[in-house]
């Protein structure tokens, strides 16, 4: 049942890269407007220009196959970047939220080409190797910069703030981690069945099992501070209203995808945790500090074993679509 050659899949990926920076390009236009930091703003204009650079790359290379970035694709792509800056601006804390959702992103982005630099190099396409390589060290740095972002975004978010608001501020980023968590347990649950692999399965529901104990560390901590339940269902929605599926196409169905997915998705909560703590230090909540420290390392440990089993996702992705793996 041999449906695809390899020189196929490669355009397919190609596709798909042009699609996550067509989404990239809105995303970079509207955030500099959101920073509430010029510093953050100008890391974000920076890689406007970058991100123009990267579309033009992938093209050349869909071109050089005889193919066109896939329209539908970059009209879900374009939708979904403007739905994110309308998600960023509702949202009372918009500079954190932000920095949060661009550096998960960027991680994003880094899988993609992380993979598509695999694909080319199996096909025997060094043109795409050295371009898909370019543009993941552009991604990675630009991640790096937006990790160098978490306290001004934090100062930004809280400079109005009086020592009352401050407090419950702390106790609505406690509920977006119980959300994300959330959303990390549904994840996490399908994961293993689509996983491609014994060993990749195991990597999610090993964190499976981690991310329960997250969600009861930070709802202990929502206990401890008399936080209202209402406020976890709040956060649920918020968190909710970025469309994640819309990042790969419909939904993360294949086990490449699910891999650079999950990724992705760490990077979220890596993100919200970074957030998490400097807030609760500057509310003076050293129990929360020490949740969001514990968590942290987890998260983390979590990505980069996802990421070292990127090799075995795509093997068990080629081998679904019928491509002979190598
Ligand atoms: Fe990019
Ligand atoms: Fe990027
Ligand atoms: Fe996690």
């Amino acid at each position: 049942m041999s449906t695809d050659t390899l020189a196929e899949q490669l355009v397919k990926y190609l596709t798909d890269v042009h699609s996550i920076e067509q989404q990239a390009l809105v995303q970079m236009k509207a955030a500099p407007g959101m920073a509430g930091d010029e510093r953050i703003a100008a890391a974000f204009l920076d890689h406007l220009t970058e991100t123009e650079g990267h579309e033009r790359l992938v093209s050349e290379r869909l071109e050089a196959y005889g193919a066109k970035p896939s329209k539908i694709k970059d009209l879900a792509g374009t939708l979904t970047g403007a739905g994110f800056g309308a998600f960023a601006k509702a949202q009372p804390d918009a500079p954190g939220k932000l920095v949060a959702h661009a550096f998960s992103y960027e991680h994003m982005e880094e899988a993609a080409y992380d993979l598509l630099g695999r694909v080319a190099r199996r096909a025997g396409d060094n043109a795409t190797v050295e371009a898909a390589g370019l543009i993941e060290a552009q991604e990675r740095a630009m991640g790096d910069r937006l990790a160098q972002c978490f306290e001004l975004a934090v100062d930004a978010a809280l400079r109005e703030l009086d020592p009352d608001d401050l407090s419950q501020q702390l106790d609505k980023y406690l509920a977006d981690a119980h959300a994300i968590e959330a959303q990390a347990l549904v994840l996490l649950g399908k994961a293993p069945g689509l996983a491609g692999s014994p060993e990749l399965a195991s990597a999610y529901s090993s964190h499976r099992d981690e991310t329960e104990g997250h969600q009861r560390l930070v709802a202990a901590r929502l206990d401890a501070r008399g936080s209202s339940p209402s406020r976890l269902k709040d956060a649920a929605l918020s968190i909710g209203a970025l469309n994640w599926g819309a990042f790969f196409g419909a939904q993360p169905d294949t086990p490449a995808k699910l891999a650079a997915f999950a990724y992705a998705f760490e990077h979220l909560e890596i993100a919200a945790y970074e957030l998490l703590r400097r807030v609760a230090a500057r509310v003076g909540d050293e129990e929360t500090e020490h949740v969001a420290d514990r968590v942290l390392g987890e998260e983390n440990t979590a990505a980069a074993h996802v990421r070292s089993l990127f090799d075995q996702a795509l093997d068990a992705s080629l081998a679904e679509q019928g491509v002979a793996v190598r």
